[in-house]
């Protein structure tokens, strides 16, 4: 039996790197589906072509009466649909649910070796992952799993935002980490009463020109979720594993869906959830380097030679970690290309 530890390589301390032998596949939108609802789980193989990732959903947004149904569905989606190249995931119950336990013991023993990926909700610190860890590992010795499953967390509570770095260690089975800001407004009990986005109250003011404190002054709205996402995409970098922006619950408000997930994939992030098919184009094309970014990184590339010195471009100037930020861009659209 071949266990996950002659799939990885073992963790160098603060550097693992488990996904640079993993084949690259995009996850540029992890579309989330119902499977408690049969409407959905009958449009899995159509979205299936569209999506990079589909997610069939057992945590929140599942009435407690439906989580019975909602694996049972997951379970046949599985077993009956043909996902070609793309991915599928899970995100089980919290590890402090009456579900939870259920959720992965049927899951990895009927549709193992069909699932890439288990989201855990709700991760607080490293022992999380762990329990995770130790519990798939017994349970695929037990189902005869040749391939390890990939855990993936949600940082969606102050404590697992204050041991990031710790989870994003935790195990050579990390896959990645998303922001969840829904619960994490609540963790920390922030004021918002939304699904991701900004709020039109968080905002800086320019300085007033008169005595008239009210008169044209102009407001900017500020990103509610920068520090997080940066801290996210840190750690993660540091891992070796891969950051996202999670959902964005206004579905309807289609522009300031597209700039949420631009200002994450600017930061680092690899891709966001999808909670609607419309946001699935919105990610693609969002976490897909634009056309005019690709061209403007294999010409500065291209005339940086071996990559050391400085050349001015346009009246820019080039030198060895500009060359290397153009290569992040270059290699994510071949890859995305392959
Ligand atoms: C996602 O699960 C969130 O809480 O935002
Ligand atoms: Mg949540």
């Amino acid at each position: 039996m071949r266990s996950p530890k002659d799939f990885f390589r073992p963790l160098a301390v603060g550097a693992p790197e488990p996904l640079r032998e993993v084949p690259f596949r995009p996850s540029r939108m992890i579309h989330f589906f119902d499977p408690s609802n049969e409407k959905m789980a009958a449009k899995v193989p159509a979205m299936a072509a569209q999506t990079d990732v589909l997610l069939g959903n057992l945590e929140d947004a599942v009435r407690a009466d439906r989580k019975e149904a909602a694996r049972a569905g997951l379970v046949a989606v599985a077993k009956t649909t043909d996902f070609g190249d793309t991915q599928l995931w899970t995100r089980v119950n919290s590890l402090d649910s009456p579900w939870v336990l259920d959720d992965l013991i049927t899951l990895v023993t009927e549709i193992g070796d069909k699932l890439d990926v288990i989201m855990i909700p709700k991760v607080e610190g490293a022992a999380d992952i762990h329990y995770v860890d130790r519990l798939l590992a017994q349970l695929e010795a037990r189902a005869g799993l040749t391939r390890p499953l990939l855990v993936h967390a949600i940082l969606e509570t102050a404590s697992g935002v204050a041991n990031v770095e710790e989870i994003a260690t935790a195990s050579p089975r990390m896959q990645g980490i998303s922001l969840g800001p829904a619960d994490l407004a609540a963790s920390r009990r922030m004021k918002t009463t939304r699904v991701g986005g900004g709020h039109p109250g968080y905002l800086v003011r320019t300085d007033p020109t008169g005595d008239d404190l009210t008169a044209g002054r102009t407001t900017f709205q500020q990103d509610l979720w920068h520090y997080t996402v940066a801290r996210m995409v840190d750690a993660c970098a540091a891992a070796g594993i891969l950051p996202y922006y999670g959902p964005f619950g206004d579905i309807a408000d289609v522009v300031a869906c597209e700039d949420q997930f631009r200002n994450a994939f600017l930061l680092g992030c690899v891709g966001a959830w999808s909670l609607h098919p419309k946001q699935i184009a919105i990610a693609k094309k969002v976490f897909s380097p634009a056309p005019e970014d690709v061209a403007w990184a294999r010409r500065v590339i291209a005339a940086m030679g071996d990559g050391t010195g400085a050349v001015m471009i346009d009246g820019k100037m080039q030198d060895d970690a500009t060359v290397k930020q153009c290569r992040v861009v270059a290699d994510l659209a071949d890859a995305l290309a392959a």
